[in-house]
């Protein structure tokens, strides 16, 4: 980001001062933007910056992200400042609508006034696009928007962003972004029946096919074997030894996370992993005893291991840094939920590329020469093996994905 320097300033006349705090403003709303990943849902075309058109499957239907360019007859052209923080802070849209929280205002409800004007600033400058969406696809009664009257009375509570004074200034900032802008719970905290943020927070949630996994301190499950810089490189690169970023997640540090600052990405990295967010009695847990190493599958599944895996993530599950991920104490093979593990081996997997890491290596896909079972006994013992602990992994759970990405 551009700041101008006291130096610079004291030489510029008054008219370009002012002209300059806008720009900054600008700038830093075009910063807030990113940090809310605004574009991963309203911007399908980059050429078309937030034109809107983003399809997203809810569990009531689906709803298309709109046009929030200044267009005047299919944007928010006609909309001021007071009806843009209403939807932010409340869920409601000009003239009163109710909105539904695939929008995440759950969470940008807790922005401070001043990211929501600078945000509000940078948006007036976007090229406005003529593009007439209709959000609500959902079905009878769902596409109803009073229903979210009750929903919002249930599961919404607009509060601000209150800062902890027991904390240090970098772990605030890093609960402000993860909580509000990064909005990382709409994803990894499951949801209740209504789809509303309802259990363990950060505790990991099934979305869209994939799994987003544990990122509490938990060092079984959850990110707690990973350091600071480990944390911070996933969020920046799209992967680290453990895990290389994919699907829904792919898609959060290709528009966001890898253009945030180090500091800011620093203060998340603390903040997560200090587990000052969550409460211990949630994510301090004994991990549980590994399958012994003459269980069937565990036996099975490592001839299929030392044949068919080995030669990238090596015999001892170590893998290659930055070429092949660590399946050695590895959280996410230690998941109940085993949604993206399956994905991974039946359909392969290509890692984000971002501007730090431009390419990356592939896993190949094995759905066409494993079976079922073959499938679920490696995963029982790559789940069991190296420091990981996990229940086996059934072919039914393995025939019901392959459904699922057949129908994909
Ligand atoms: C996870 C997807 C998602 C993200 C991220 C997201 N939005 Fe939305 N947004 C939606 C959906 C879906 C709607 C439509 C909701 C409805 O009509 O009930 C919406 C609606 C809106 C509206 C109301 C527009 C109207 O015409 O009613 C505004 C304003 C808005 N978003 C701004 C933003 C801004 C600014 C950001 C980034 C800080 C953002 N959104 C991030 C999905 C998203
Ligand atoms: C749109 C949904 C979504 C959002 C928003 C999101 N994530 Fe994720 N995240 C995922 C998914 C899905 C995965 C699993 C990706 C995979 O299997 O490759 C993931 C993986 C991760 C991982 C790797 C964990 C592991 O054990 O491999 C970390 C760390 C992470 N996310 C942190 C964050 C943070 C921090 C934020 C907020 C700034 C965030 N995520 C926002 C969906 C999301
Ligand atoms: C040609 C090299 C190669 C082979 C062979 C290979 N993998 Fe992978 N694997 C990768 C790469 C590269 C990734 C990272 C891709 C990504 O996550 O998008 C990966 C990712 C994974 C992951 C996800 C790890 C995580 O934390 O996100 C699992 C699980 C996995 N492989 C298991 C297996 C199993 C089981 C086999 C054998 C059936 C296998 N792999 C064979 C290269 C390989």
């Amino acid at each position: 980001m551009k700041t101008l320097t006291g130096f610079a300033l004291a030489l510029l006349p008054l008219s370009a001062w002012a002209a300059s705090t806008e720009f900054q403003d600008i700038e830093r709303g075009r910063y807030i933007s990113v940090l809310g990943d605004c574009a991963a849902c309203h911007t399908v075309d980059d050429d078309q910056p937030l034109a809107g058109g983003v399809p997203l499957e809810t569990p009531f239907g689906t709803l298309i992200a709109p046009n929030i360019t200044p267009d005047a007859a299919t944007g928010l052209g006609r909309w001021n400042f007071e009806d843009f923080k209403a939807a932010m802070t409340e869920g409601v849209g000009r003239g009163g609508y109710h909105l539904y929280p695939a929008m995440p205002y759950p969470s940008y409800t807790l922005m401070e006034e001043r990211d929501i004007r600078d945000l509000w600033a940078y948006l007036q400058t976007v090229t406005p696009v003529e593009n007439d969406v209709d959000a609500n696809q959902l079905p009878f009664p769902f596409s109803v928007r009073q229903v979210m009257l009750g929903w919002n009375l249930l599961n919404f509570d607009g509060r601000r962003f209150e800062p902890d004074p027991e904390q240090s200034d970098e772990i605030n900032r890093g609960a402000y972004l993860v909580e509000s802008l990064g909005h990382c719970g709409t994803c990894h905290t499951p949801r209740n029946f209504m789809g509303g943020e309802g259990g363990d927070k950060f505790s990991g949630a099934s979305i869209e096919g994939w799994y987003a996994p544990n990122i509490t301190p938990n060092r079984h499950v959850g990110i707690g074997n990973w350091s600071e810089e480990e944390l911070v490189e996933y969020l920046q690169t799209g992967g680290n030894r453990y895990a290389f970023a994919s699907g829904p997640m792919a898609d959060e540090v290709h528009h966001s996370s890898q253009h945030w600052t180090e500091d800011d990405l620093y203060a998340v990295a603390r903040y997560l992993l200090s587990g000052a967010g969550v409460d211990a009695a949630d994510w301090d847990r004994e991990p549980p005893e590994p399958l012994a190493e003459d269980n069937a599958q565990v036996r099975a599944g490592s001839h299929i291991y030392f044949d068919r895996c080995s030669g990238c993530h090596t015999p001892n599950g170590g893998g290659e840094p930055g070429i092949f991920p660590q399946l050695a104490s590895n959280a996410l093979l230690n998941s109940a939920n085993t949604d993206s593990l399956i994905r991974v081996v039946l359909a392969g997997s290509r890692p984000v590329a971002t501007d730090a890491k431009p390419t990356a290596p592939a896993m190949p896909a094995f759905a066409w020469n494993l079976s079922d079972d073959d499938v679920a006994n490696v995963l029982t013992f790559v789940r069991n093996s190296w420091g990981n602990a996990a229940p086996a992994v059934s072919a039914s759970e393995v025939a019901d994905m392959r459904e699922t990405l057949e129908s994909e």
